[in-house]
């Protein structure tokens, strides 16, 4: 708006030459647009208040592809997984970790940041994907998605922290699979977190918080499979479901989270809340954090014995998460959910459905358009969405929030894994326990319909 009037004006009186001006100046000085932003503030809140937010959005995109909240500490310092990936050849221990296992672990590879001589040598097949000096040389160039490495002077990988983006971003594979663009927000369905923490040499602080041995730990951690994560397990030490399956819950998505109250499949809390979490409870990042809910030693016998509800920086040392979480909460509530993938939903059949999902099914009591969750208080007993209490009961609510629904299309193709646990194998399957749940008496062709509304999501 602001730069079209001005445009206009310009146009108006000042001709051709400074129109050019103008635009060369739009496109090479970011800072000149910013300036000419906050100079016209004054007269218009409006423009301050998209400065702010387009601010916020950059500042935000960068601490969740790039910042570790030295984390690196936990990761490097007392796991020593970058000894892992350096492997003995190159001053750490074991074999290393070449490309291939690394892409084999679900770690993705950004082509963007790869110079052109790198991708078209690996287009061509040209480059030694065994080899762990290439696995360095890609950290180095801040590649591999969600890793962070930190090098030496003389260029020596010192190393290494992680990054939301390991599990919420995945690429396109439009060069090689696993080799993409990135697509921040996606979670990682292939990230096989427990196999990349077992790799690291060092278990030990990993066994001391859990109070159990290191053949547990390994058996835990292989549980899991690809991605799964279990958030819950540093604060209950509960590893597995009553009947053996695991206890770990898929990595959901960080879009479409715009105007959705409650976050995680049990309602922890909000947006900043979980982050600051996950920063430093999971991630184990240096900063503060607060929440004498987990102060409960029956509920949570690890967080209250390790005081994670009042976690404080050392003297001496900085706060390095805090100041992101205004940043970071920006970014994931801009980043929308994905559209369908062209023809892969029956348009007619989608159309019946929704009168479906909105009418007879009752699908939108829960699942209300536009956000596909509740405003407010979008919390269930677990009974009412016939589900046994196990993860909620791991949760200070005891109970389920309602999954905003928005990219399940993309979601269908990806993965098909629905529910925390991913217990539901297909978009049919769900349908099928809400028909029994509910005795909705849905007809085969009304369930299918159904099912086409939710890949148009
Ligand atoms: C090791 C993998 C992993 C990392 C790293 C990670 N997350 Fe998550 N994230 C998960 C899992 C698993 C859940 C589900 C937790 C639950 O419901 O108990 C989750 C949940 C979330 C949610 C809630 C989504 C919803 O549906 O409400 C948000 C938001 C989120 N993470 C953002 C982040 C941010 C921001 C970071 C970095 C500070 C981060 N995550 C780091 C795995 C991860
Ligand atoms: C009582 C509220 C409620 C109703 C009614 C309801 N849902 Fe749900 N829905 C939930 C909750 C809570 C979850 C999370 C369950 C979990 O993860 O364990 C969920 C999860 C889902 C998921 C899984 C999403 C994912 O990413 O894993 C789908 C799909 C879904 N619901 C579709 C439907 C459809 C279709 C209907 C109507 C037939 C429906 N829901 C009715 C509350 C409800």
């Amino acid at each position: 708006m602001l730069r079209s009037s001005r445009l206009r004006k310009v146009l108006r009186t000042g001709g051709l030459m400074a129109a050019c001006a103008l635009a060369g100046g739009a496109l090479f000085s970011v800072s000149s647009v910013s300036s000419h932003t906050r100079r016209s503030s004054s007269s218009s809140g409006r423009s301050t208040a998209e400065g702010n937010s387009a601010a916020l959005v950059t500042q935000g995109r960068q601490i969740f592809r790039f910042d570790d909240f030295g984390d690196n500490a936990f990761w490097s310092g007392a796991l020593q997984l970058d000894k892992a990936i350096e492997g003995r050849s190159h001053g750490g221990v074991g074999p290393g970790v070449s490309p291939k296992t690394a892409l084999s672990l679900g770690l993705k590879v950004d082509a963007s940041a790869l110079p052109h001589s790198v991708l078209s040598a690996l287009k061509a097949g040209k480059v030694n994907l065994d080899s762990p000096a290439t696995t360095l040389a890609l950290i180095k160039l801040n590649a591999v998605v969600g890793v962070k490495g930190h090098f030496s002077r003389s260029g020596r990988m010192t190393s290494i922290g992680l990054t939301c983006a390991v599990c919420h971003s995945t690429v396109n594979n439009s060069v090689a699979p696993g080799v993409g663009q990135r697509h921040d927000g996606w979670p990682n369905r292939d990230l096989n977190v427990g196999a990349i923490i077992s790799a690291a040499p060092n278990l030990k602080p990993v066994t001391d918080v859990l109070g159990v041995d290191l053949a547990t730990v390994r058996k835990v951690l292989a549980s899991w499979g690809p991605g799964k994560f279990d958030a819950e397990l540093f604060m209950d030490g509960k590893a597995f479901q009553p009947d053996g399956r695991s206890a770990a819950t898929l990595i959901p998505p960080a879009y479409g989270m715009a105007g959705v109250n409650l976050h995680t499949y049990t309602g922890w809390g909000s947006i900043p809340y979980w982050n600051a979490f996950v920063a430093i409870l999971e991630m184990h990042g240096q900063g503060d954090f607060t929440d004498e809910r987990l102060d409960d030693p029956v509920k949570f016998p690890i967080a209250a014995k390790n005081r994670f509800g009042h976690v404080r920086v050392h003297g001496g040392q900085r706060d390095l998460v805090r100041s992101k979480l205004p940043a970071l909460q920006a970014y994931q509530l801009s980043l929308r959910a994905p559209h369908p993938p062209r023809g892969s939903f029956d348009r007619a059949a989608a159309a019946r459905g929704e009168r479906l999902f909105n009418g007879k099914a009752t699908c939108a009591s829960c699942h209300l358009p536009p956000t596909y969750t509740e405003p407010g208080w979008n919390m269930h007993r677990p009974a009412e969405v016939c589900e046994d209490a196990f993860q909620a009961s791991r949760s200070p609510e005891n109970a389920y929030r309602t999954t905003p629904l928005r990219g399940l299309g993309t979601r269908n193709r990806q993965d098909r894994r629905f529910y925390h646990d991913g217990r539901f194998h297909s978009l049919n399957q769900v349908v099928e326990h809400y028909n029994s749940c509910n005795r909705l008496a849905l007809s085969a062709r009304e369930r299918s319909d159904l099912v086409e509304y939710l890949k148009s999501l």
